[in-house]
């Protein structure tokens, strides 16, 4: 089966320790900074995680019904630690459709992780009434050489068998392809790409980035100690694609793609 978010052992911490936790939200805030919606009924946050990208939405739309939806336990828990009115719902994006009066669909850094597109964003944008939004932001950095590195060790014979067709990216389409899809239905489309220069540091920042997300598919389909010799050999080409300065800044480029569609 292709990977598709279930069964990766999500780690909130992780995901969000340290600059890293204000490094992954900011594309939230940049997407919903497009969402054209005064006052939604309901926004519901797909694929939430620890809450990080909900709570921008309660803060936001104070009178709303703000909900955030997961398919991970341990990211629910994270998210469930504050008490601020959100209603969080364990569910699989795959089979999950919208209560009437949802007025926001917002899906930031998690459709990338659910297969065929095609249906799904169709399926979303025509659940939805009039003048709601549909707003979703994914990676398209899968042409960078922390995606593209972990292609090459997964190639090797000893993980090969293991893990085709298990790495995440494989769902993601060009912007091209989403503005044709969205444009055929009854709305206003809008498509974007940004790279963020994302500044990191410590050592090997940018594995503890992709230790938080792209590897927990290789971490949930290898042995441990195979997993940690495909670490070393990830560390090993990670630290040549992406030197450390003397100021002990490493930069890492990210590029993301964000969609906005708006229903007629
Ligand atoms: C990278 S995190 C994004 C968290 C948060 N939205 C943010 O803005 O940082 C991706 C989340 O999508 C969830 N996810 C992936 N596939 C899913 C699916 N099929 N159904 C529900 N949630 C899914 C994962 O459990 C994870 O919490």
């Amino acid at each position: 089966m292709m990977n598709s978010g279930g069964g990766n052992q999500w780690n909130p911490d992780q995901y969000m320790k340290g600059a890293m936790g204000d490094l992954r939200t900011r594309p939230a805030v940049d997407l919903l900074n497009r969402v054209m919606h005064d006052a939604p009924r309901r926004a519901v946050d797909l694929g939430c995680g620890p809450g990080n990208s909900t709570r921008l939405l309660r803060a936001r739309w104070p009178g709303a019904t703000v909900s955030g939806v997961d398919n991970s336990p341990a990211m629910l828990e994270k998210a469930a630690d504050l008490d601020d009115a959100i209603n969080w719902h364990l569910s699989d994006i795959r089979d999950w459709q919208p209560e009437p009066e949802t007025d926001v669909i917002f899906a930031n850094a998690s459709l990338h992780w659910v297969p065929d597109h095609a249906a799904l964003f169709t399926r979303l944008a025509l659940a939805l009434p009039s003048g709601s939004v549909l707003a979703v932001q994914m990676p398209n950095n899968f042409a960078a050489p922390s995606h593209t590195l972990i292609a090459e060790v997964a190639e090797r014979p000893e993980f090969r068998a293991k893990l085709a067709g298990k790495l995440v990216g494989d769902f993601v389409q060009s912007p091209a392809f989403y503005h044709g899809l969205l444009r055929a239905l009854p709305g206003a489309v809008d498509v974007w790409e940004t790279e963020y220069l994302q500044s990191l540091t410590g050592a090997d920042p940018v594995l503890e980035w992709v230790r938080g997300t792209a590897l927990l598919p290789v971490q949930q389909n290898l042995a441990p100690a195979d997993f940690a010799a495909f670490t070393e050999m990830y560390r090993a080409r990670l630290r040549q694609a992406y030197p450390t300065g003397a100021d002990g800044v490493t930069l890492f480029p990210f590029r993301r793609m964000f969609i906005t569609f708006t229903v007629d």
